[in-house]
């Protein structure tokens, strides 16, 4: 691992003689001196459990700030330490290898960024607001257009990231604004026809942090909006599995979707330890209890050998694959 940097380079850690468990006590306590008392800070925090794929090591520093301030107090001690950082949403998305996270992991999980605000046919809302919350607002309030989020299981800040989409829709098709942190502490507001997006990308934000968006829908009746959210919702559970996943592992190649390809190469139910490719859609690997991150690399890479092997096609991950071995 990176040492984390101390104020005296001749102490104890340049010697070499603490263990990293007590470096993070250390750097936790360092930087908890310089937060207000209102935000979390864990020093070796399993983020096993903060992903829906429930596999992983550990974070060094988990933080959930209470503030914008704090926030950009923890991106400059990062920047001074030389420590790496990641941002979590709902963790959704997300595959964390089982040797964990170096550095400092941050979730905006506080209710100051997780607000969401009606204004007509605008909602304003925080990037650690729930999609299914987003979705449930904007049926009350009668906006349409919104739907596709319900199914989502993350957070606006992770679906900015990854431009994250369902049943056709991208979140950036509903995006007006976007305000993000620079990691100097910045703050600044885009609108949406300024910032580049890609199928499952904003690459913005691979090096800054969104603080939340304006998204516009158009009015319509609360029971429309409410019909269409349950069809959409019928439709996945009928044809994505509830088991722990990360849902979709692979992007959708060019000439056919992952799913129907991992299908037709009768992959479906394919095992590494209690990692399977889902019997029910071929793009997702499930957890059966106890898979490791490991279990779910080996499987990736068993599918994407037999995709390239016999049909030629070159799969991506879609998931973020985070941390080290
Ligand atoms: N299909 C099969 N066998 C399978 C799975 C799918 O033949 O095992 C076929 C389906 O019958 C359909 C086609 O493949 O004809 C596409 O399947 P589906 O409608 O399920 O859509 P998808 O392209 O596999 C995309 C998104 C999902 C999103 C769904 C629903 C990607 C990579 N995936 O899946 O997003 O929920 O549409 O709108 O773009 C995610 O991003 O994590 C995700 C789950």
């Amino acid at each position: 691992m990176s040492l984390p940097c101390f104020d005296s380079p001749a102490g104890p850690v340049a010697a070499g003689l603490l263990h990293p468990v007590a470096i993070h006590a250390e750097l936790a306590r360092q930087l908890g001196a310089l937060l207000a008392p209102g935000t979390t800070l864990q020093a070796d925090q399993p983020l096993a459990k903060r992903t829906t794929l429930r596999v992983g090591g550990n974070a060094d520093l988990y933080v959930e700030p209470a503030s914008e301030g704090d926030l950009s107090t923890v991106l400059r001690f990062a920047t001074e330490r030389q420590l790496p950082v990641t941002l979590l949403g709902r963790g959704s998305n997300l595959l964390i290898r089982d040797g964990g996270v170096r550095g400092i992991v941050i979730c905006l999980a506080q209710p100051v960024f997780s607000g969401i605000v009606v204004e007509g046919d605008r909602l304003r809302c925080g990037a650690g607001a729930r999609l299914k919350g987003v979705a449930v607002e904007a049926r009350r309030a009668g906006i349409a257009g919104l739907e596709f989020l319900e199914g989502i299981p993350g957070s606006v800040g992770g679906a900015l990231r990854m431009n994250a989409g369902a049943m056709g829709a991208w979140t950036f098709h509903v995006v007006e604004s976007m305000r993000f942190m620079h990691r100097d502490g910045r703050v600044e507001e885009l609108p949406a026809a300024e910032i580049p997006v890609v199928y499952r990308c904003c690459p913005l934000l691979k090096s800054c942090i969104a603080l939340g968006a304006v998204l516009r829908g158009r009015p319509d009746s609360a029971d429309a909006v409410g019909g269409r959210m349950a069809a959409y919702s019928a439709k996945r559970w009928e044809s994505q599995p509830a088991q722990p996943s990360a849902g979709c592992i692979f992007k959708n190649p060019q000439p056919i979707p992952a799913g129907k390809l991992i299908d037709e190469l009768g992959l479906k139910g394919t095992r590494v330890g209690d990692a399977m490719v889902s019997d029910i859609h071929g793009n997702f690997i499930v957890n059966l209890g106890g898979a490791s991150a490991g279990d779910v690399l080996k499987l990736i890479e068993i599918v994407r050998d037999r995709a390239r092997t016999v049909r030629g096609i070159d799969l991506e991950t879609e998931v973020e694959i985070l941390g080290e071995d």
